[in-house]
């Protein structure tokens, strides 16, 4: 069984209260039920990890190292800024995906530009909670 490490990043927990407009009415804990069931639907071993520290995400990409078959990864504010993100997920060199809930193509300019999906082997955006199920999918291969 192929072990995921699903990776949210700051203020995402914050979902359901957080600009509804754009992120929705659902809940953060509704974000991982749903990551959960569709993990178990799909065949895959989840494991969840939110952060609201760059640091702390670092830590967590380095310690999957030899753990993990993939990751996914919404790096939320932090897409925009991290090269230490992106330097911790080349290091580690597993398999990437990027979720973004909202189409940051759609958005302010400076949402534009990512640094994570110079190294992201797929990126997905503006699909809500069902870009979580996508990048699953990408990995269990259905
Ligand atoms: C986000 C988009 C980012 O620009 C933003 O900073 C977030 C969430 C998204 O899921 O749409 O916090 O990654």
């Amino acid at each position: 069984m192929k072990k995921i490490l699903v990776i949210n990043g700051p203020n995402l927990n914050l979902l359901g209260l957080r600009e509804p407009a754009i992120y929705g009415n659902r809940d953060f804990k509704a974000l991982e039920a749903f990551i959960l069931e569709n993990g178990l639907d799909l065949g895959l071993q989840i494991e969840l990890f939110q952060s609201n520290h760059e640091g702390a995400i670092v830590d967590k990409i380095q310690q999957a190292y030899g753990v993990f078959d993939g990751i996914v990864i919404n790096p939320a504010a932090y897409t925009h800024t991290s090269v230490a993100i992106l330097d911790a997920l080349k290091g580690v060199a597993i398999p990437t995906v990027e979720v973004h809930l909202s189409d940051v193509d759609s958005r302010e300019e400076f949402r534009r530009h990512s640094f994570v999906s110079l190294y992201a082997s797929k990126v997905i955006k503006g699909k809500g909670f069902d870009g979580y199920r996508e990048a699953l999918e990408y990995f269990s291969g259905k």
